[in-house]
């Protein structure tokens, strides 16, 4: 079978990190495991006026995250959080109350930034929020990255090494773990 997985990037910036990162990844992921970028740049904001009624953007996207047998987080940190436009995407998809399509899915997370501490506080902020939607979240390896020139290579690929074999055993841990979390029944 074949491992879908939704990569949610938080960033909206046309020549993002975090959207490189998430290519330079998928790269790294075994055959059976196929890497699609959620949509999220067309979501309204979010109001709960409208949960009778979700818009287009928001129904596929759902359609999309629940389709999926594992998802990846990829995010920069915004102000010690994480960016609006990924809460916006997170909360929409928790909506209508008993239908969110997060609960049970297995998860991780990563994240590169500017700054040193690499995305780290915006991660705990997003711990906390996926535990309560039910989240399996992947505890470790934590992937804080710092972006720097020369991160990727020509072709989108990770251009350091050792920051890629460090990241292969992330890929390696990630994929043990949505295969060990994933539902069968969704699965067959
Ligand atoms: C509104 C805003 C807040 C930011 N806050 C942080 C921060 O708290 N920590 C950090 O390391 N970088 C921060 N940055 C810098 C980001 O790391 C940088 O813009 C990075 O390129 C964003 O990721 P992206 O390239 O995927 O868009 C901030 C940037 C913006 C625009």
């Amino acid at each position: 079978m074949t491992y879908r997985i939704a990569a949610i990037v938080g960033s909206l910036r046309r020549e993002s990190f975090n959207r490189q990162l998430a290519g330079a990844l998928a790269k790294l992921a075994p055959a059976d495991f196929e890497f699609r970028q959620v949509r999220i740049d067309d979501l309204p904001l979010y109001d709960q006026d409208d949960d009778s009624h979700q818009a287009e953007p928001v129904r596929r996207m759902k359609t999309e995250i629940a389709e999926s047998q594992g998802l990846l987080f990829i995010t920069p940190e915004y102000n010690r959080s994480i960016p609006g436009v990924l809460k916006n995407a997170i909360d929409h998809a928790s909506r209508p109350y008993g239908q969110s399509v997060w609960a049970g899915k297995p998860a991780a997370m990563v994240g590169i930034s500017v700054g040193a501490i690499g995305t780290a506080v915006a991660q705990q902020h997003l711990r906390g929020v996926l535990g309560y939607l039910d989240v399996i979240t992947l505890g470790q390896p934590e992937i804080y990255l710092q972006a720097k020139t020369g991160f990727f290579d020509a072709n989108g690929g990770i251009a350091n090494e050792d920051t890629k074999q460090f990241l292969q055993k992330f890929m390696d841990r990630y994929v043990e773990w949505v295969k060990e979390h994933s539902d069968p029944v969704a699965n067959r």
